[in-house]
């Protein structure tokens, strides 16, 4: 894991979503401050329901200008913006629809497309807010991710040849497990963000965890997470107890929010 990796454990996930959100909150004032908006792209899965749920409370909603903020996406699955599968949808019951987000600011990947043409457009979407930005990728100010138990993030499974993608910043995937047919940033996107936060909870999480932040020999490879290695930016892992659990004591104890 690069020496720069952040590492915060809490108690558990209620406390791992108020983190989370304070970082987001942060992150995301200081972007608007020095670039005039916020371009996050969310995670999908269970884990950051709360997170959302969170940052739409009456406790947070008014901390960050969230008129300055441009909704992407990690991640989707194959599948309509109204499936139960759909991380828009997640994302829509609990973060946009209770904020009141203006559609002009959310950026959903087209599931419900052929997965080439709706990787395609997706990309086209993102250089939309990178015209003129030069370069031959998009800078995000926060990726959000979360991790699958074979260590996979967004929708890059072990395995796969989007691990390999050079140039593309959409690809289509394939998941061993559940819906099938995915779209995902690729990696050359995700490591150039300002920040990648890992959102991490639960005990069926700690062993891969273990591996990620404590790699023995090569076994780290192995998991698409491992790859996460942002060129410039800050990686942070937001951990709860459980899914920290396997870390050795070094990791665990120089984290004073532990003891929250
Ligand atoms: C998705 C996510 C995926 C998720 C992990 C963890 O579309 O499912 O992008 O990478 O973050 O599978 O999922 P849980 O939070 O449900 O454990």
């Amino acid at each position: 894991m690069p020496r720069s990796a952040e590492i915060h454990i809490v108690a558990g996930p209620q406390e791992l979503a108020q983190q989370a959100a304070e970082r987001v909150i942060a992150v995301g004032t200081a972007a608007i401050a020095a670039r005039g908006r916020f371009l996050i792209a969310l995670s999908g899965g269970s884990t950051p329901r709360s997170l959302y749920t969170r940052l739409a409370s009456p406790d947070c909603a008014d901390r960050l200008d969230w008129s300055r903020v441009q909704v992407l996406f990690g991640d989707e699955r194959a599948v309509p913006p109204t499936h139960a599968d759909s991380n828009f949808a997640m994302a829509d019951q609990t973060l946009f629809t209770p904020l009141r987000l203006a559609p002009a600011q959310i950026h959903r990947m087209r599931g419900e497309d052929e997965p080439e043409a709706a990787a395609a457009q997706y990309e086209n979407t993102l250089r939309r807010f990178t015209a003129g930005g030069g370069g031959a990728w998009p800078i995000l100010d926060l990726v959000l991710l979360g991790m699958g138990e074979d260590g996979h993030t967004a929708s890059l499974f072990p395995n796969g040849p989007e691990l390999h993608e050079r140039t593309r910043w959409v690809t289509p995937s394939y998941s061993p497990q559940g819906t099938r047919t995915r779209l995902t940033l690729t990696l050359g996107v995700i490591n150039r963000a300002s920040v990648v936060l890992f959102l991490v909870a639960g005990a069926n999480k700690a062993t891969v965890v273990r591996h990620l932040l404590e790699p023995q020999t090569d076994d780290a490879v192995r998991y698409p997470a491992a790859l996460v290695q942002p060129v410039a930016g800050q990686l942070v892992w937001y951990l709860d107890q459980a899914a920290a659990a396997k870390l050795t004591r070094s990791q665990q104890t120089c984290h004073p929010e532990r003891t929250k």
